[in-house]
């Protein structure tokens, strides 16, 4: 099959959150099996050093793409990224004008204001960059609002280009949260006339939504899990779209994401400074070894007996941080450590950091991004914590399972799909891998961070979890399979 695959992120280009880490691994796993993926990105120039990227070759194409704007038209360039040992062909749509910014979205937290007009601009470049490399798509694959836009403009305006009139659109929501609204008079960008600002396509309370546009004009939905699925169709986790998710349920699946099992192996890990598997994990040599590194990195007492708590997050009321702040006096009268690496709400930001001048021998808190600190605190921590408001899939709670950190999570959306909690009964079974909670309170999340602590004091019961965790195959051989699935459907 030829699939056009376009989303706003994707590693190694740029990243932000989980979107990139699935936009990558679902293009090189769709290729794998055999199938021609043409990905399309946004060039963001300021992420890119000098020599682009290690491992890929960076190459100006003399195609151009030129993208009606309102009433100019945009030219852009195209850089095709060639990875070894991949066949995925990948063009960066090069427009500095638009790309060529601090952030991918905003900066300090606040969105550019023109972040209808660039991914606009995107998803209209999407299509014709498809035109100019002659690839006749089979399936057009857009993600979350930034691409919204392009189920729709191939309908409306991409039919008669040969290479792309039978191709059946899906949109994968990875997160309800983000939806690109703007006001109506930003509708002259979208290059969609004023006859689809109705409700039945792009209109959301007198304002345009790009996701919402997405919903409506996609031959098939998916999202991130099955959860996540149904939750969506929730006044609870809908966002405001639920009637419209629920209107399209037949056309809606969710498909837990994969992890990449190379990069996120603690077995062969280059950011780790020791390595293991579920054989060895537990010899000195093993998880003890990197859990006394982090320690030392993150300025803590170097305790093998502490439980050593983790979180790698984007500090937002998404991911439960408040909960967090709410617990902290009272977790740390407990004998633990956490660390913590995050970005995100300022006001999040100063309140963990208060904790860390507070608690200085239990808790150190980084601020920032860092994909080599990410890796340490999975490997090294004895548990994750992820006590989110939401969550279509998550990511971190994979990876932690993969390097025998027990998660703690709130039982909904990926969570609740991916981690079986230490209940008697699957604990007799065999087949917990963490602890869970399903109301969202600070006590619910005390009350588990209890109970894991207390399996950590029980060896038999912590390495039963810590190896069955280690054991689970989270790869995305059978999730590329569903997608296939999905494709199929969408062309008949
Ligand atoms: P979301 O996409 O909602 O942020 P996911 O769990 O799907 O949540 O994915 C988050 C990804 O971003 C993971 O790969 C995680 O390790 C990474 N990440 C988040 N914050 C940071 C950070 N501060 N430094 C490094 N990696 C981070
Ligand atoms: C979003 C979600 C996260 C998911 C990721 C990748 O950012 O918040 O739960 O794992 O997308 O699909």
């Amino acid at each position: 099959m030829k699939i056009l695959l376009t989303a706003s992120e994707a590693v190694p280009f740029s990243k932000t959150g989980g979107l990139a880490d699935v936009t990558s691994a679902l293009a090189h796993a769709m290729s794998a099996n055999g199938h021609d993926v043409l990905l399309v990105l946004p060039d963001y120039p300021s992420l890119r050093s000098d020599d682009g990227w290690k491992g890929y070759t960076l190459t100006p194409l003399t195609e151009t793409v030129r993208v009606p704007i309102g009433k100019r038209d945009v030219t852009a360039k195209l850089l095709e990224v060639r990875r070894e040992n991949s066949n995925v062909r990948i063009i960066l749509v090069s427009c500095p004008l638009y790309f060529d910014r601090p952030g991918l979205y905003g900066v300090d937290n606040l969105d550019f204001g023109d972040n209808c007009e660039r991914f606009s601009f995107f998803s209209h470049a999407v299509l014709s960059v498809c035109q100019q490399l002659d690839f006749h798509a089979d399936i057009v694959h857009a993600n979350d609002w930034q691409t919204g836009l392009v189920p729709a403009l191939l309908d409306v305006k991409f039919r008669s280009v040969p290479q792309l009139a039978s191709a059946a659109s899906i949109l994968t929501i990875h997160n309800l949260a983000f939806q690109g609204v703007f006001p109506e008079h930003a509708l002259m960008l979208t290059g969609l006339g004023s006859q689809y600002f109705t409700m039945q396509h792009m209109e959301y309370y007198g304002q345009i939504n790009l996701l919402k546009t997405g919903v409506t004009f996609a031959r098939k939905i998916t999202t991130v899990s099955p959860t996540y699925a149904e939750e969506i169709q929730t006044a609870e986790f809908g966002c405001g779209l639920e009637a419209v998710l629920s209107s399209r349920k037949d056309d809606l699946v969710g498909i837990t994401n994969g992890i990449d099992p190379d990069e996120w192996n603690p077995a062969t890990d280059p950011l780790l400074p020791s390595h293991f598997n579920v054989e060895n994990w537990s010899q000195s040599s093993g998880k003890p070894a990197v859990k006394q590194h982090l320690q030392s990195e993150f300025g803590l007492p170097e305790r093998p007996d502490v439980p050593l708590f983790g979180i790698v997050s984007r500090l937002t009321e998404q991911k439960g941080i408040d909960l967090l702040l709410e617990i902290g006096e009272e977790f740390f009268s407990r004998d633990v450590q956490l660390v913590l690496l995050g970005t995100g709400n300022q006001e999040f930001e100063s309140q963990l950091e208060e904790l860390g001048r507070k608690y200085p021998e239990k808790c150190a808190i980084k601020i920032g991004f860092s994909e080599p600190k990410a890796h340490l605190i999975e490997a090294g921590a004895d548990a994750f914590l992820m006590p989110s408001q939401f969550e279509p899939c998550g990511l971190n709670q994979m990876y932690s399972q993969r390097y025998g950190t027990v998660p703690i999570v709130r039982l909904v959306g990926g969570l609740a799909d991916t981690v079986v909690d230490a209940d008697s009964k699957a604990v007799n079974e065999g087949v917990a891998t963490g602890f869970g909670f399903r109301n969202h309170t600070s006590q619910n999340l005390l009350d588990t961070i209890d109970r894991a602590c207390s399996a950590y004091r029980t060896p038999t019961l912590w390495k039963q979890l810590v190896e069955t965790g280690m054991r689970k195959d989270f790869s995305w051989a059978t999730k590329a399979d569903d997608y296939l699935t999905v494709y199929e459907q969408a062309r008949t």
